[in-house]
């Protein structure tokens, strides 16, 4: 299982990796102009600084057509590393460069998957992640728990080097829905993850458990006994 972060504001990452299990994070183009930063590439070092080399980093291209993309591809690891992740969305143009960035030793994120043929394509054309748009294909009708248990299934029995990571995402239940259709990982916008344990039953169980205690030991902690 795999924790990734959606977003590129510094303060939320560093407060969320010193927090949760985070092994990794996703940005796009929406979540990168809401920081406001002429300086993009710095913004991205920063953020790889936070990070560490020890978690996986995926940077979304912004042009369209193949040769765009492999420029930005270039740009992208010149300025930022070798183990970046091109996080690049499955449209025709966009899977031939997924194609050539694999064959050229890139590592790549396919993105803006909403059908498992999409996801299926990219897995063999060398991507090593697959972001599912879980609550986007919501919002079409699609069925989203059978797109991401079909293209699960799909990467298990082809044995490709390839994991699901679930994306768009707008409540918990939605997350935890993906990782028992399949997924192996999931990109989470911090405030987002906040709520999962904004939950007013565990601090009542915590009061209780103490009132319990102190009936005994007052104050004291059990470091102090
Ligand atoms: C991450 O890879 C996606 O770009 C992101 O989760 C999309 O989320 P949204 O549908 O909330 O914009």
């Amino acid at each position: 299982m795999e924790l990734l972060l959606d977003t590129a504001n510094l303060k939320s990452i560093r407060d969320a990796v010193s927090t949760y299990p985070i092994s990794g994070l996703t940005t796009n183009p929406s979540i990168i102009s809401k920081e406001n930063r002429s300086d993009f590439f710095a913004l991205i070092k920063e953020i790889r600084e936070i990070l560490g080399k020890e978690r996986t980093l995926h940077v979304q291209v912004t042009r369209t057509d193949c040769e765009g993309i492999l420029k930005e591809a270039e740009a992208i690891r010149r300025h930022v590393d070798e183990d970046v992740y091109i996080k690049t969305p499955v449209s025709k143009e966009g899977l031939k460069a997924i194609g050539i960035m694999a064959r050229d030793g890139f590592n790549v994120t396919a993105t803006a998957i909403y059908t498992t043929i999409q996801g299926e394509l990219a897995a063999m054309a060398g991507a090593k992640y697959l972001a599912l748009y879980y609550n986007r294909m919501l919002n079409l009708d699609i069925d989203a728990d059978a797109v991401f248990r079909t293209t699960a299934s799909a990467i298990a029995a082809s044995g490709l080097d390839c994991k699901i990571v679930g994306a768009s995402f707008k409540n918990i239940m939605q997350v935890t829905n993906v990782f028992a259709d399949g997924a192996e990982a999931v990109t989470v916008p911090p405030e987002l993850l906040d709520t999962a344990l904004a939950n007013p039953s565990i601090d009542l169980a915590v009061r209780n458990f103490n009132k319990d205690w102190e009936k005994v030991y007052g104050n004291k902690g059990i470091s102090e006994l």
